[in-house]
Formats: structure tokens, sequence, C-alpha cells
């Protein structure tokens, strides 16, 4: 019999390229998702990739009945990989109370039903947020926390403790949390990708959108930093890539490999690359030219941030390996793919 696993936010960016690896990795995969933030023919992406549609409940996380009835129907629930969250920095500082409830009060229902219903494993999804800006480079998993810029990245921190306070009380679950650094790019089929609702805040997206003709040009923030070519410099990875790494965590956490209760990964590629880097790229790989514009820094920015991923390479034997070139083109297929299927 397959081994099931929760996918919460498996209809968003990140969690349906997951629901995709897992099934293809052999797991039956059920999604939770209010579809808050995502469209429910993302079932219909994953279904043209993998041959199986899986299972999928709609509800809020928040919902503490909600969460418990799910865990009553579903027994046999053999690992949980959370991903459902409001992820928009300038957002969170607008709405810090609507962060730190959704966030918070999601974990904290979904280590409870676990608790009661017996589920052990569980995969968080966390960001290199909560490194800050990193005195030194590229940053370790042992690299100080640094107070978080915005209540976002402060959910991030407060989740991970959350997760270390339930498991060092001695309660049998075992948990890995992901520290991701920038997920881009798109399923090479072109069925599943990044989809922002309203004007896309990161730079993928909006580059794709200005080089398909909905925005008129990418601003870049600031070409001003101590970097060589004074643009901010980021740890770009592929979404599939990072989605690998969470099979690899579920299957190490099956398989009783962790070695604490409590492990946490960085998960980047280990290059840093300018924004202008990712425009030059974007342009060697799709032969499109992209209109844009210097403007000045956007608040809450950092200058520079990069992965140093030896922990997960030599731990979970997990390595990003699609070039960058490769993945930029998949965000540009993607694109091409979503304006056709919303104008057909
Ligand atoms: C941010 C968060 C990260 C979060 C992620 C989720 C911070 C420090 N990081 O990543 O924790 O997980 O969003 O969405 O808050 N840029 C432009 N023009 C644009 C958009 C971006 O020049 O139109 C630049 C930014 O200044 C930055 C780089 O591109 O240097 C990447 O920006 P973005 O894609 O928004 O990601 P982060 O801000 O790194």
């Amino acid at each position: 019999m397959k081994k099931l696993v929760v996918v919460t936010g498996g209809t968003g960016f990140i969690g349906s390229h997951t629901a995709v690896e897992l099934m293809e990795a052999g797991y039956d995969v059920l999604i939770i998702d209010d579809l808050s933030n995502s469209r429910i023919e993302v079932l219909d992406g994953i279904e043209r990739i993998t041959g199986r549609k899986p299972l999928f409940e709609k509800f809020d996380l928040c919902d503490r009945v909600k969460v418990t009835e799910c865990f009553k129907k579903y027994t046999g629930i053999a690992a949980i990989i959370h991903f459902a969250a409001h992820k928009a920095v300038p957002e969170s500082m607008d709405k810090p109370l609507m962060y730190y409830e959704n966030n918070l009060l999601s974990l904290i229902n979904l280590l409870r039903a676990m608790k009661e219903y017996g589920v052990k494993y569980f995969v968080f999804s966390s960001s290199c947020t909560v490194y800050g800006q990193p005195d030194t480079l590229p940053v370790t998993e042992k690299s100080p926390i640094k107070k978080a810029a915005s209540p976002y990245g402060n959910t991030k921190q407060i989740s991970e403790e959350i997760i270390q306070d339930v498991v060092s009380a001695g309660d049998p679950i075992q948990a890995i949390s992901l520290r991701y650094f920038n997920p881009i790019g798109a399923h090479p089929t072109a069925y599943i990708g990044e989809l922002p609702i309203g004007i896309p805040l990161n730079l993928v997206p909006y580059l794709t959108q200005t080089a398909i003709g909905i925005r008129e040009e990418l601003q870049v923030f600031g070409d001003d930093y101590n970097t060589p070519d004074g643009s901010a410099i980021r740890d770009y990875i592929n979404v599939v890539d990072l989605s690998r790494a969470h099979v690899v965590s579920i299957d190490r956490l099956l398989a009783g490999k962790n070695k604490s209760a409590l492990e946490i990964f960085n998960l980047g590629t280990g290059n840093g690359l300018s924004v202008f880097e990712i425009i030059n790229s974007f342009e060697k790989a799709t032969g499109i030219k992209v209109k844009y514009q210097v403007v000045g820094r956007r608040e809450g920015d950092i200058e520079k941030v990069w992965a140093d991923t030896s922990l997960a390479n030599n731990e979970l034997g997990w390595k990003a390996v699609i070039p960058l070139e490769e993945t930029l083109r998949s965000a540009w297929k993607w694109e091409q793919y979503i304006r056709q299927e919303n104008n057909g």
C-alpha cells in the first residue's frame, strides 16, 4: 500500500511541485488548501503530469474542528509537509495580526492533531529570511538567527521555535525544517508553475510578465549595493530541485534516519546571483529582451545572501542540479502556457 503524505498548501507554488514529486516517488498525496492564494485547476495540472489526481480537502487550517475532522477521516496519514502560509513580506507589515494568526494557528492546530492522532513525521516550510543580512557568507544552518525584518519572517522564526519546543517536550514528533532561499521556475511540462494573484512581488514572475507584455517594465530595486554590479544578490533555486528535497526529507523521516528530533537544512544552490545576472541569463536563455529601469532600493531588502548547502548535500544526499538557464526557460514556458490558458 502506498503511504499517504498530507501536503498543506498543496495547490500553491512549491506545494504543487512537491505533490508531483511525491506522487512520482510512489506516495499518495492528500492536499489541504483553502484556495485563498491558489486555484483548484492546479489539481488538473498535477493529474496531467502524474496521471493521478491527489486527494483534496478545502478548508482553513486555522479551523481546529475541521483539522480534527480531517485527521479522523483519513486514518493512516504517514507524514505531513506544511506549506500553507501567508508569505507576502509587505502585506505582513500592514497586517501583522493576520500573519501571526494564520501562520501560527495553522501550525499549532496541525501539531495538536498529529499528537492526538499519532502522526509522527513533519516537514516544515521555512525560509532563509530567518538569517536576515548574515555577517558572513555563505550562510550555514549555524549562522545566527537575526531579529526578523518583517512579521512574515518572524512567523517563520517562531514556527521553528514552536516545533523545537514540541519535540523537546518529548512528543513523539520528528521534524525537518527546510529553509528555502529563492525558489523560481516551473515544472518542465509547464502544467504547473507560480501564479501570483495581482501584481507580482517577486523578481522572476515580474520579469516573465514584463517579457510577455503584461507589465511595461521591470524595476530593478537598487544598483548601489556593495556587490560587483551594484544589484542585490540571492540564491535562486529551481522549484523542482527544491521539491525533491521534500521527498528526500520524507524518506529520511520514515526510514528513521534523522539524527535529531528537529533537523534544519538550507535549500539553495550555493551560488549567489545578482538581479542583473538574472535578467541577462533570462535574455540569453529565451532570446527575449526585457525592458527594465533601475529605481531605488526596496524597503526591507537585504544586500546579499546565499546558502552553504553542504549539510543538505552531505546529510540528505540532495543537491540542486538544474541549470539556471533551464530554470528561467521553464518560468518563461509557464508564463506563455498560463496566458494561453487564460485567453483560450
Ligand atoms: C522575499 C523574502 C523571503 C520570502 C520570499 C517569498 C525577504 C528578505 N525575503 O524574498 O523571505 O520567502 O520573498 O516571496 O523579505 N527585485 C527587483 N524587482 C522586482 C522584484 C524583486 O529588483 O520587481 C529584486 C529584489 O530587490 C531582490 C531580488 O530581486 O534583490 C529578489 O526579490 P524577491 O523575488 O522579491 O525575493 P526576496 O525579497 O529575496
